[in-house]
């Protein structure tokens, strides 16, 4: 057979993959990362989003949020990365890196932690010489800066982050890691913004300089002065994992209103916080020794 004659058969094949979309323990659904990257150039400074729209695709018509669920794709055909979108602990509410920060084959470092700081290093080589795609370094580390802040992945390793715990949202039959990178959003869409995306993300703008105003220099806050805060993020997450995902939670509970009014402003603040924190990292990133005295303002 002719090779493209193998591709044509093949078409199918990658239609239905992708329709099936990944296996389990993707990260926030799509919205959730897309939500994360549009609070995030807001925050850009003039230089790091210049150098974030010389490094993104064509495709991305000049808006890195349409890259963000990038890394979800790139899982298909880049296995080595599915381990760096979580981390898991040994059933405790705790993390260490040096104890969790691996992969199954026990590599150091292949965990969303390690990828952070793995992706900004490489990107700190912009404008010089470099043997990585660049492209690819400021998608993958949009995506996990996301994924880090997602409670759930920061979770038990034993359910696999929530995976493996079947529970109904509202009436549906769900997993309670899936609960957490999409349900509780979509219910806080479908609830209190007329289910519209775009409406939440403004809502969630609006926070950042009203409410918020105040915790924003907390978020930013980074001991690391020139690497991440990637390893503190991991920290906050299985907290808030153990103290509101995994909370009052067993196999084939139903979960509805309760949960999700005690819950969705975790949700929201994580986004929040992953959008604040990512633009803090690129700022630095492209807008070198200027980048700490940048306010974090609106552009
Ligand atoms: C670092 O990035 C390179 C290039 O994408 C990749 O091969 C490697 O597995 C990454 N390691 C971590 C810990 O992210
Ligand atoms: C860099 O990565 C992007 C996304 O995978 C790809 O489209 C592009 O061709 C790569 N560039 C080079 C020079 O390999
Ligand atoms: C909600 O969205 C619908 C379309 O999806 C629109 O017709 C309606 O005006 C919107 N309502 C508000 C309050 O924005
Ligand atoms: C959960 O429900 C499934 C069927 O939906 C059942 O097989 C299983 O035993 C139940 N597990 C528990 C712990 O109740
Ligand atoms: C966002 O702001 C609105 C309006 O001020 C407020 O009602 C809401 O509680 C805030 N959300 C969070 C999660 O702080």
């Amino acid at each position: 057979m002719a090779p493209h004659q193998r591709a044509l058969l093949l078409l199918p094949l990658v239609f239905l993959l992708l329709l099936l979309g990944p296996p389990h323990a993707d990260s926030w659904g799509k919205e959730g990362h897309i939500m994360v990257c549009q609070i995030a150039e807001e925050y850009l400074s003039e230089k790091a989003a210049a150098a974030v729209q010389a490094l993104l695709p064509e495709s991305a018509g000049g808006e890195l949020s349409t890259m963000c669920p990038w890394a979800d794709q790139a899982r298909w055909h880049y296995h080595w990365s599915s381990p760096l979108h979580y981390v898991n602990t040994p059933q405790v509410c705790n993390f260490k890196s040096s104890r969790d920060c691996h992969n199954s084959r026990g590599q150091q470092g292949m965990c969303v932690v390690g990828a952070i700081n793995n992706y900004t290093d490489q990107l700190y080589s912009y404008g010089q010489k470099t043997s990585y795609n660049l492209t690819e370094s400021l998608m993958f580390l949009a995506h996990f800066v996301g994924d880090v802040h997602q409670p759930l992945h920061v979770g038990y390793e034993e359910d696999e982050g929530g995976t493996t715990i079947n529970v109904r949202w509202y009436r549906r039959k769900e997993t309670l890691h899936h609960v957490w990178d999409s349900d509780i959003i979509d219910t806080a869409q479908k609830d209190f913004y007329n289910k519209s995306m775009d409406i939440m993300v403004e809502a969630l703008k609006m926070n950042l300089t009203g409410g918020w105003s105040d915790d924003i220099t907390h978020w930013e806050n980074c001991k690391n002065k020139h690497a991440t805060c990637a390893n503190d993020y991991a920290i906050e997450s299985i907290h808030y994992a153990c103290n509101y995902a995994y909370k009052d939670v067993e196999q084939n509970i139903t979960l509805g209103d309760d949960y999700f009014f005690t819950r969705y402003p975790i949700v929201e603040q994580r986004l929040a916080q992953a959008g604040i924190r990512l633009a803090l990292i690129l700022n630095r990133i492209f807008d070198g020794d200027n980048a700490d005295d940048i306010p974090l303002q609106v552009q």
